[in-house]
């Protein structure tokens, strides 16, 4: 496992002051609101834990599962809905929570779909943002760190559904995806 990894990109120790960090703004952000935490599975699923701990406001949590269609090649920009909120949003405050926001397609989806449903508000908090590779007009109300254009695993990331189990985020060798 470690040594497909090229170096450590956050640890532990990094990851956690972020974490608080984020979590200290949305609390202050979410007071006398009505927040819903939705995790965009299943990359958020080990950010979205750590940062429920940080909020300390009264919040809800639920999940979404989206596919792009065309077997992972996300150019089409067309998502699919695997999983939807277990209830609906409306005049709820809606976080959207993701590991890594890329070409922008799986979140400006998101936003659209979720707005349609009359929430109170739609942000967007994401750990890691790569500005380079956007294709869409979005942009992340929080983000725990702008990463270079490399391939990123690690702490909910994967290569071919591995490395989710990192405790830190790791460039991947190019040599273990053919790069
Ligand atoms: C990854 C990541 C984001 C999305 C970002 O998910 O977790 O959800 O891609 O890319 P984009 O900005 O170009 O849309 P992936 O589709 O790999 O599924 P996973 O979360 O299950 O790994
Ligand atoms: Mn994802
Ligand atoms: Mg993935």
């Amino acid at each position: 496992m470690m040594e497909d990894i090229q170096s450590v990109l956050l640890d532990q120790q990094q990851l956690e002051n972020i974490v608080k960090e984020l979590g200290e703004r949305i609390t202050r952000d979410y007071q006398n609101k009505d927040l819903l935490v939705v995790g965009v599975l299943k990359g958020s699923f080990m950010f979205i834990a750590d940062l429920m701990r940080a909020i300390k406001a009264p919040c809800r949590v639920d999940f979404m599962a989206v596919s792009s269609y065309n077997n992972g090649s996300k150019s089409s920009g067309v998502v699919r809905i695997i999983k939807d909120l277990d209830k609906p949003i409306e005049g709820l405050d809606v976080l959207l929570v993701e590991d890594i926001l890329d070409s922008g397609m799986t979140l400006s989806y998101l936003v659209e779909n979720l707005k349609a449903r009359r929430p109170a508000s739609v942000r967007i908090c994401t750990l890691l943002d790569k500005p380079e590779r956007r294709k869409m007009p979005i942009q992340p109300d929080y983000t725990g760190a702008q990463v270079p254009d490399e391939f990123v695993v690690g702490y909910g990331l994967d290569f071919a559904e591995k490395y989710r189990n990192l405790p830190y985020v790791g460039i991947l060798k190019p040599s273990v995806y053919g790069g």
